[in-house]
């Protein structure tokens, strides 16, 4: 025993230092075969979300291109997720943030945020119910941000058009997927709500092996990635499949477009809760309903790992009184 304060480099400096890195999982309870389900377990980001990786990237970049200047606001349009990402980033890096979001997102995640120290301002639903929002909910919550950058000189994010988004993923989320699974890919399928995710984990892999098929997730009568009219816009896919093409969606990384229904998410969330112990929210529920129908489908070899995304947690979903929903 020695009295010298030992001194460890397992301690973490910041809380963005838990953000990325996280473990890739087989679901072999959930789907023992044939072909694997790997998945990336992206609910233990500390934010709760997916959303933390591309937060910390666009804010570091925007800081190093000075368009942020130290201790400057941030401003963001959000399903919830990206705004607890940023609300995890701003309060480490000492931004005030400001977040607008529609009512139809869960109070969770306006909640997750106001602990955040975030200020989170909510819009009134225009086309969607709670927990089903459409693109006419997010314009309001759109606008509102926009106006409040001009008007105070915040820094807005803007994650639907920020490529430095796409590049959170091209240089984590891929390249920690294809070292996880031991280079051995066959297949990768996610939802898509900016395309962040998609387009720079799919760019990565392809570049890696071009063999490498990649399919977006939409929900059954909400396919605009797959050319097809919008007969049901709404669906529980907070956060993804606005029923529009995202600015930063690149088609020719798409091999096709795998549609869920919401009993099939709901009923594959389930599953994750009750077979492999995880509880996450619905768009993970879709992402692994797709895995499971690209593994059956007979497109991949019988043996085929297909890679998807756990994008966040059952904690922003619990059922809450109806007078904090309003
Ligand atoms: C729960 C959830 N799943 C999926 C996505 C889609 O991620 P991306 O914006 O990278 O396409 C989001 C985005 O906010 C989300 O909140």
């Amino acid at each position: 025993m020695t009295n010298a304060i030992s001194v460890s480099n397992e301690i973490k400096a910041s809380a963005l230092e838990l953000i990325g890195n996280t473990p890739l999982l087989a679901l072999d309870r959930l789907h023992p075969g044939p072909g694997r389900i790997l998945v990336k377990c992206e609910f233990m980001n500390p934010g709760g979300s997916l959303k933390c990786r591309s937060s910390l990237h666009m804010i570091q970049k925007a800081r190093e291109r000075g368009e942020l200047k130290p201790g400057g606001d941030v401003v963001e349009v959000t399903s919830g997720n990206q705004g607890c990402g940023l609300g995890v980033v701003c309060s480490v890096l000492g931004h005030p943030l400001t977040v607008t979001m529609s009512k139809g997102n869960s109070i969770q995640r306006a909640l997750h945020m106001e602990a955040l120290g975030a200020k989170c301002i909510r819009y009134p639903l225009v086309k969607g119910t709670y927990g089903n929002v459409t693109f006419a909910d997010v314009e309001p919550a759109l606008e509102g941000a926009m106006k409040m950058s001009e008007e105070t000189g915040a820094f807005f994010v803007k994650q639907m058009a920020n490529p430095d988004n796409i590049e959170a993923h091209y240089e984590t989320t891929g390249p920690e997927i294809w070292r996880q699974s031991g280079h051995r890919v066959d297949a990768f399928v996610t939802a898509v709500g900016t395309s962040g995710t998609f387009t720079g984990v799919s760019k990565y892999l392809k570049e890696q092996n071009p063999e490498i098929q990649c399919f977006v997730v939409e929900p059954e009568g909400s396919q605009p990635l797959k050319g097809c009219p919008i007969t049901k816009p709404l669906h529980m896919l907070q956060g993804a499949s606005y029923g529009v093409v995202p600015d930063l969606f690149n088609p020719d990384l798409m091999e096709d477009s795998i549609s869920v229904t919401d009993e099939e998410s709901v009923h594959y969330k389930d599953l994750l809760g009750t077979k492999e112990g995880l509880f996450v929210g619905y768009t993970s529920g879709a992402n692994v309903a797709a895995a499971v129908k690209l593994l059956n489908s007979g497109k991949l070899p019988k043996d085929a790992w297909v890679v998807t995304i756990l994008s966040d947690t059952g904690l922003k979903y619990t059922p809450v009184p109806d007078n904090l929903i309003e």
